[in-house]
């Protein structure tokens, strides 16, 4: 490869280290650039294995995304989904310590949100849904709840949780002393399961659907570093840790996921469906151990609930 490519790539490379340097994580990129910048990968290995030369360029088809990788941009093959947009990421995983500024973290999660808006990786779901439900509040919050998948009027809306149980976990996060606009909510699938031949009702998410679906989520928790993540149900947990679930086991137990602070606790449809109050009243003390782990304060009102009658 001539000088001249050499020097090219100099200075892109430079380029994405101050970049990445002031905080920046994702950069746009079209398609005819990831064209050419693909090409020009292909032989970039050759270039970097000489002796003396910097650090050997790495590609990750995990993020499906082109990775500043001690100071190399290299390019992965991209998979469908993450077409037509690409972004650029820092290879590592960005933890809720990692600081991203807000502006850096508005405009990845608006492409994140583009491009689930226009994903197509699940034929059927892709044919029976109304609206793709990406997530909803503040992408600065310290707690992130996860459900499982829409339903119906999650669907037809475009939100996540706003039917019966989406009330009652509206209702959990303001005894908290939050709200929907100051948590942010999101699910393991972003379309709703569809339900052939049925006319009501919602069933579990597959497999290979919420492996297909997962990234995305994945990525939301990469980008708005909560402090505190909610899984509500078996699903939730199974999506975020990649493993079976028992909610009853292991509800109300912190557990990690990369290194956030994850509580499991009993979806809210669970809740609307057990005449159980002591699994309501479950549901409230893992809500308070979560509202300590974020440094909320917590009434003798709050902390109250439930004791009495
Ligand atoms: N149940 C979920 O898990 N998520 C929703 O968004 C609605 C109901």
């Amino acid at each position: 490869m001539s000088a001249d490519y050499d020097q090219l790539l100099d200075a892109t490379i430079t380029y994405f280290e101050q970049l990445k340097a002031q905080g920046t994580r994702y950069v746009p990129v079209l398609p005819e650039t990831l064209a050419g910048l693909s090409r020009a990968a292909a032989s970039l290995p050759q270039i970097r294995s000489q002796p003396g030369t910097p650090a050997p360029v790495t590609a990750t088809s995990a993020k499906a995304s082109a990775v500043l990788m001690d100071g190399v941009a290299v390019v992965p093959k991209l998979p469908p989904v993450f077409s037509p947009t690409l972004t650029l990421t820092s290879a590592a995983p960005l933890t809720p310590g990692t600081p991203l500024s807000l502006d850096a973290k508005t405009q990845a999660i608006a492409e994140l949100r583009e491009r689930a808006m226009v994903c197509v990786k699940c034929p059927n779901l892709v044919a029976s849904r109304k609206n793709v439900v990406f997530g909803v509040g503040d992408i600065s919050s310290q707690i992130m709840f996860v459900g499982e998948a829409p339903g119906a009027e999650e669907d037809e809306q475009g939100e996540p949780f706003i039917g019966a149980a989406g009330q009652l976990l509206t209702k959990i996060i303001q005894t908290m002393g939050l709200s929907r606009q100051t948590v942010y909510i999101a699910n393991i699938l972003k379309c709703r399961p569809d339900t052939p031949g049925q006319t009501f009702g919602n069933r579990k998410p597959t497999p290979d659907e919420m492996k297909t679906c997962v990234p995305y989520l994945h990525a939301q928790v990469d980008l708005i570093q909560p402090k505190v993540l909610v899984a509500l149900g078996s699903t939730a947990i199974e999506g975020l840790l990649s493993k079976p679930a028992y909610i009853t086991k292991i509800r109300g137990q912190w557990h990690t996921y990369r290194g956030i602070p994850l509580m499991p606790t009993f979806h809210p449809s669970y809740l609307l469906r057990t005449e159980a109050l002591q699994d309501k009243r479950r549901v409230w003390e893992d809500m308070l151990q979560v509202m300590e782990k974020v440094g909320l304060p917590v009434s003798d009102k709050q902390r109250g609930y439930f004791l009495k009658g």
